[in-house]
């Protein structure tokens, strides 16, 4: 791979896909996208001001990440749980026009117009891979427990519309590929309140989800694009 953009470079699982990234791939040209300008990142990885919901701030970054070419790799790791006084709903009681307009803001709206810049300079005449982190609690058909609503409907608001660039990017860009991501459940900031019902085995560190994930990557083919996969590669169903 000799260009990679990574957006949500400050999180937990973003900023170790980009360790990882760099170490895998020490000639690439890496950039990570964040809205704060003070993110840190390994040396070597060139950090962008975004403002996600400006598709001139949008378009000036992948301009710049476009500066030598194809984009070999994309990926999006940016989505928020919870945020200020905004807490997953356990009710229908719960719920609110400013949670459901906050999560869906940061994670459909959000991707989807980064997706909108970003999709088409995926190479056109080899693999590119475009992955963006979804949730497993996304799927409809895997809802078992209920609650989480605007997380959950957020979620699966992003995975339909991975299906949906799926199929128009594959009309010019024959062996992309866009695919939503389930980590696990991971140690970060977007997890944390909610860590102590996890089995500690079952709660993986930012970088052993990222190697798990990189395999699930490097073994996609085209036709397994529009589709979400958990870490350990096996599908997640609708
Ligand atoms: N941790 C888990 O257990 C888990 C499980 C399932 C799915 N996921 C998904 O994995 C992704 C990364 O999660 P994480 O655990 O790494 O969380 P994290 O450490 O909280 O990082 C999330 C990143 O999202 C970006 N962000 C925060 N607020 C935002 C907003 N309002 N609008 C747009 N972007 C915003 C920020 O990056 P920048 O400012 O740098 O862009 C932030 O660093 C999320 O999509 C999450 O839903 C995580």
């Amino acid at each position: 791979m000799e260009n990679i953009d990574v957006s949500g470079g400050s999180g937990a699982i973003g900023s170790a896909f980009l360790s990882e990234l760099a170490q895998k791939y020490p000639r690439a040209r890496i950039h990570s996208l964040s809205r704060s300008p003070a993110a840190q990142a390994p040396a070597g990885v060139q950090t962008l001001q975004v403002d996600y919901l400006d598709e001139n701030s949008l378009q000036a970054a992948a301009e710049q990440v476009a500066g030598i070419g194809a984009v070999d790799l994309v990926i999006l790791a940016g989505g928020i749980l919870h945020t200020g006084d905004i807490m997953p709903e356990k009710s229908l009681r719960e719920l609110s026009a400013e949670k459901l307009l906050a999560l869906f803001t940061a994670n459909t709206v959000a991707p989807a117009l980064t997706a909108k810049h970003f999709l088409p300079l995926l190479p056109r005449d080899r693999r590119g891979v475009f992955a963006a982190l979804s949730a497993r609690v996304g799927s409809i058909s895997d809802n078992h427990l209920g609650g989480w609503y605007s997380y959950r409907a957020s979620k699966a608001a992003l995975n339909m519309f991975i299906r949906t660039a799926a199929i128009e990017i594959r009309r010019r860009h024959p062996e992309a590929i866009a695919v939503g991501l389930h980590p696990g459940t991971v140690e970060s900031g977007l997890s944390q309140p909610f860590l102590r019902n996890a089995a500690p085995d079952k709660c993986f560190s930012p970088q052993y989800s990222v190697s798990r994930m990189m395999a699930v990557i490097d073994a996609l083919s085209p036709s397994q694009s529009g589709l979400c996969f958990n870490w350990d590669g096996s599908r997640i169903d609708p």
